[in-house]
C-alpha cells in the first residue's frame, strides 16, 4: 500500500512553524510522508495563529474550503491545530460550522499527535482534546526540519506577560524554560547536519531560565551557543523591552555570531497607553534602553512592533507613538490596528470606549509613510558597503534573483549568474542600490565553504 501522505498548513509565528515541524515528525515516525499541496494529502493540519482576527479569519477561511475537499475525498483527516484550537470560542464555531474536521488540538498536547490521530480515524465523531493548562516541557520529541542552513530551536514556550491585548498568554500558556543542556546539545546536532543560522525561539525569550534551578538567563544562554562550531549566526526572537539586559547588550556587542539585528517591540509611544498595555515600561525608559543599544552596538538594525487604535487612543497619544519612531528611527517597523482579543481586558474597553475605524486607519497610514522614509533612509545608508548575505532561495517574484538575507535579517537581492548555484551559501556582496523593503547587491567574491543541502543539489541551474 502506498504510504499516507500529510500537508501542513501553518499561521502566525515562528513558534507555530517549530510546532508544525514536530507534527511532521511525529508523523513521518508513523510512516506518512509529506505531500506538496492539500489536493494529493490523506491527512491535512491546520496549525492556526489566534494573535489577531484576520489571522483567524485566514484559517477559518482555509477550513471552509476543505469541505470540497472532504466531500470529494470523505476518507482525508482533517485536524485543527494550534492557538485557536485553545479557544472555547473556536470549538464551538467548528462543530457548528465546520462539521467536516475529524480533530481539534491544542498547543499543549501536540507531543500527542499519534494516538490522537488513531482516536479520530477509529471515531465517526470530531474528537476534540484540548489542554487547559501546558503539563511538564517535552523534550526528544522527532522533528522534521526544512533541508537548508537554518534552523528554529524552541528555548522558552509559554508568555507571563498579559499584555492587556494579547490572547498569547492563554493560547500558550505560563513560560516554561528548557534545560540549557539539552538546547546546547540541539544546537550541536543541528550543527553538525550543516545546520550554520540558527534562531532561538520563545514568546519573550528575555525571560528565558528564571524559573530554571539554577537560574539561567539568555545571555548565559547565547554565550554557550557561541561556542558550538558550525554554527555561523545566532538569532533570538521575541523579545520584550522590559527584560532586555545590559548584560545581554554586552553579549551581544562581544559576540561574533549573535545577530545586531535588535527587535524591540514598542506598541505605543504614550505612557498612559503604555500603563493599560501593562508593557511595564515608560517611553523615556524604552528610548533610555534604545540609547544604549545603540552606544554598544553601533551598527545595530532596528525593529519593533506597533498597535494602533488600542481603546481609548487620543491624537495626543498617537502622536507621541509618531515622535517615539522618529526618535529611534527604525530599520523597520510591523504596524498592526488593534484587533479585540476574546478574554482579554482590552477587548471590554474597546467596547466602551473604541477609537473609529477611519480613525485607526488614517493612524496606521500615517505611522507606515513616516516608517517607509525612515527605512528607506536607512538603507541608502549602506549604499557601497559589502557584507555577508546568505542566499535563501530564488526569489519568489523574479527567477532571475537569488534572495538573500544579512546577518542583520536585511533582505537583499542578487542576480542570478548562469552555472552558479549560491542557494544556502554566505557569499560577500556589495550594496549597489537601496529600496525601502530590500536592497540590491552584487556578488564580490567566492561563497564561503558550502554545506551540501539537498534542496541545493536539486535546485535547476539558470
Ligand atoms: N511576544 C511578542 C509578540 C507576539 S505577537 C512580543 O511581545 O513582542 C506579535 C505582535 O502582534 C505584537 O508585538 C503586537 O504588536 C501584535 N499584537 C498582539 N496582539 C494584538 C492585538 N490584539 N491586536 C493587534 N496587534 C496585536
Ligand atoms: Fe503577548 Fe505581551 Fe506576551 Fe508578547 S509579551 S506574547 S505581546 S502578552
Ligand atoms: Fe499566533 Fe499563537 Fe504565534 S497566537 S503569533 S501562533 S503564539
Amino acid at each position: 500500500m502506498a504510504q499516507p501522505r500529510y500537508f501542513i498548513k501553518t499561521y502566525g509565528c515562528q513558534m507555530n512553524e517549530r510546532d508544525s515541524e514536530i507534527m511532521a515528525g511525529q508523523l513521518d515516525q508513523m510512516g506518512y510522508v509529506s505531500s506538496a499541496t492539500d489536493r494529493e494529502a490523506d491527512l491535512i493540519v491546520i496549525n492556526t495563529c489566534a494573535v489577531r482576527g484576520s489571522a483567524e479569519e485566514h484559517a477559518l477561511g482555509y477550513i471552509g474550503q476543505l469541505r470540497q475537499l472532504k466531500d470529494e475525498r470523505p476518507e482525508v483527516t482533517l485536524a485543527v491545530a494550534g492557538c485557536m484550537a485553545q479557544e472555547p470560542g473556536t470549538i464551538a464555531w467548528l462543530t457548528r460550522y465546520a462539521p467536516q474536521v475529524d480533530l481539534v488540538f491544542g498547543t499543549h498536547n501536540l507531543h500527542q499527535l499519534p494516538r490522537l490521530l488513531e482516536q479520530a480515524q477509529a471515531s465517526d465523531e470530531m474528537v476534540v482534546d484540548v489542554w487547559k493548562t501546558a503539563g511538564e516541557v517535552v523534550e526528544h520529541l522527532p522533528s522534521h526540519r526544512k533541508d537548508g542552513v537554518k534552523a528554529f530551536v524552541n528555548i522558552i514556550y509559554g508568555c507571563d506577560k498579559f499584555c492587556t491585548y494579547c490572547i498569547v498568554p492563554f493560547t500558550r500558556g505560563k513560560e516554561r524554560s528548557r534545560e540549557m543542556e539539552p538546547i546546547i546539545q540541539e544546537v550541536r546536532a543541528l550543527a553538525a547536519e550543516g545546520y550554520q543560522d540558527v534562531t532561538v525561539l520563545g514568546q519573550n525569550v528575555n525571560s528565558y531560565g528564571h524559573d530554571l534551578e539554577p537560574a539561567r538567563d539568555l545571555a548565559e544562554l547565547l554565550a554557550e551557543l557561541e561556542k558550538v562550531d558550525g554554527v555561523r549566526w545566532l538569532r533570538y526572537t521575541t523579545s520584550h523591552p522590559r527584560d532586555f539586559s545590559q548584560k545581554l547588550i554586552d553579549t551581544i556587542a562581544a559576540s561574533e555570531k549573535i545577530t545586531h539585528h535588535v527587535h524591540l517591540p514598542v506598541q505605543a509611544g504614550s505612557n498612559p497607553i503604555l500603563k493599560r498595555m501593562n508593557r511595564k515600561y515608560t517611553k523615556e525608559s524604552y528610548l533610555d534602553l534604545i540609547d544604549r543599544v545603540k552606544e554598544k552596538i553601533p551598527d545595530a538594525s532596528l525593529t519593533t512592533d506597533v498597535i494602533v487604535g488600542f481603546p481609548g487612543e487620543t491624537e495626543e497619544d498617537f502622536e507621541q507613538t509618531l515622535d517615539l519612531v522618529r526618535r529611534v528611527r527604525y530599520d523597520a517597523a510591523f504596524t498592526f490596528i488593534y484587533s479585540p482579543r476574546e478574554k482579554t481586558p482590552a477587548a471590554r474597553w474597546e467596547g466602551r470606549d473604541p477609537v473609529p475605524n477611519p480613525v485607526k486607519k488614517d493612524r496606521l497610514n500615517r505611522l507606515m509613510e513616516l516608517q517607509y522614509q525612515i527605512s528607506w533612509e536607512a538603507n541608502q545608508a549602506l549604499l557601497g558597503k559589502s557584507e555577508l548575505v546568505l542566499v535563501e532561495g530564488v526569489s519568489k517574484k523574479n527567477d532571475r534573483v537569488w534572495a538573500c538575507r544579512t546577518h542583520s535579517n536585511k533582505v537583499v537581492l542578487i542576480d542570478r549568474e548562469p552555472g552558479v548555484n549560491l542557494l544556502d551559501q554566505f557569499v560577500p556582496v556589495r550594496f549597489t542600490g537601496a529600496k525601502t523593503f530590500y536592497l540590491t547587491g552584487a556578488r564580490r567574491g567566492e561563497p564561503l565553504s558550502p554545506p551540501v543541502s539537498r534542496r541545493r543539489l536539486e535546485l535547476p541551474m539558470l
